[in-house]
């Protein structure tokens, strides 16, 4: 896909973040450790403070084609003294079709830059579940190695599944 940028979403645009959302927690829901039927009862208000987190918490990243969301990424820092060196990669998704075509990779490259440019992060890490291999393979080109392995981590549709846990220092 040729004509798609990656945004910071305003806030006035809250309910496309919604839908985004809750479109990858219903196509994906091995993917993600919170699931449709919880996050579909978040109140606006909730959906909004998730979206206006400043520089000092994280971000979300968007990719946005004819004035559509079609892919996403967010990005907790941790802010207590022992572990504000710690960045978390979280809500990483791309439509269906949207993929393959170098969305994601995107989307991956443009965080791990916003994120070196903040002095105080030294590691940033992520959970993904086994079953993700294309998610697992991209976070592996870019540098995540390996660290933990989650046995029956979630419970989904009637299975348990495990979570790779994955890192990379900076
Ligand atoms: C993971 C995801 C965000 C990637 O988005 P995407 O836009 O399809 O990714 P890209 O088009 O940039 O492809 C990324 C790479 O994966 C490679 N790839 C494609 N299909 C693959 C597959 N089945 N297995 C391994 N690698 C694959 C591509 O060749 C590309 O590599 P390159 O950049 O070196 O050419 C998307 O597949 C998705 O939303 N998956 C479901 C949700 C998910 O797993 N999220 C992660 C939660 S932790």
């Amino acid at each position: 896909m040729k004509n798609y940028s990656i945004i910071v979403l305003p806030l006035a645009r809250w309910e496309e973040y919604r839908t985004l959302r809750l479109e990858a927690l219903q196509v994906e829901p091995y993917a993600f450790g919170k699931s449709y039927e919880e996050e579909v009862e978040n109140s606006s208000e909730v959906w909004q403070n998730k979206l206006t987190q400043n520089s000092d918490l994280g971000f979300y990243l968007f990719a946005e084609s004819g004035g559509k969301l079609i892919g996403m990424i967010g990005c907790d820092y941790e802010t207590k003294l022992k572990i504000r060196h710690i960045a978390t990669l979280k809500a990483y998704y791309v439509s269906i079709n949207a993929r393959s075509q170098g969305i994601g990779r995107v989307l991956l490259e443009v965080s791990l830059k916003r994120i070196k440019k903040i002095q105080k992060i030294h590691k940033i890490r992520l959970s993904v579940n086994v079953l993700q291999t294309k998610a697992i393979a991209l976070y592996k080109k870019f540098g995540f190695e390996q660290v933990g392995y989650f046995k029956d981590e979630l419970f989904v549709e009637g299975k348990y599944l495990d979570q790779i846990m994955m890192e990379k220092f900076l």
